[in-house]
């Protein structure tokens, strides 16, 4: 039988446990899993590239079936790149609804042969995003409960390098 590959794709600027509670669902489903970090040109990031893809990598270390990577450009061509037929992405709130399922069927028109999995939040992550863990990060306030210490840590960082 053909392996199931699955891609996890996002920004993960930075990875929270909202994003590891997907990754973690996925990796028991599916038989191999790919964390695909985009490098966004338009987005404004916190995090580069590389620094955003050592943080999933430092937590992503405990499922052997996982593996992270990069990449720029159309996902469905990075999707043909891999050999990889599904996408599987977190429903957190309805708001997420509209451009997730949206995103789900031009992907899938681009590439028929490519299937979006949606997978619902826990409930305790439905209401967590990377852009309120960076707000309120941003303020110095506490961020322990959504994401894991070495990205807390490296949150600190940033933020006093840029108050200076
Ligand atoms: O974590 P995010 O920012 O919600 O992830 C969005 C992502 C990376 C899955 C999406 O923006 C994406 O797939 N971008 C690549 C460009 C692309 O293929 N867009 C869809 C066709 S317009």
């Amino acid at each position: 039988m053909r392996k199931k590959r699955a891609v996890v794709p996002g920004s993960f600027d930075p990875v929270t446990y909202g994003h590891l509670d997907i990754i973690e669902r996925a990796q028991a489903i599916f038989d191999e899993v790919v964390v695909a970090v985009i490098e966004n040109r338009a987005k404004n990031q916190l995090f580069d590239l590389s620094e955003r893809a050592e943080m999933l990598r430092d937590e992503v270390g405990r499922w052997p079936t996982v593996s992270v990577d990069t990449f720029s450009g159309l996902l469905v061509e990075y999707m043909k790149k891999e050999r990889a037929q599904i996408i599987v992405r977190g429903l957190r709130v309805m708001s997420d609804f509209e451009y997730e399922l949206q995103l789900a069927l031009i992907n899938h028109e681009l590439a028929p042969e490519v299937e979006t999995f949606f997978l619902a939040a826990s409930g305790r992550y439905s209401f967590l995003s990377s852009r309120v863990v960076k707000e309120i990060a941003s303020y110095g306030g506490p961020v322990a409960e959504f994401v894991p210490p070495k990205v807390e840590a490296r949150l600190k960082k940033k933020y006093l390098l840029e108050r200076g």
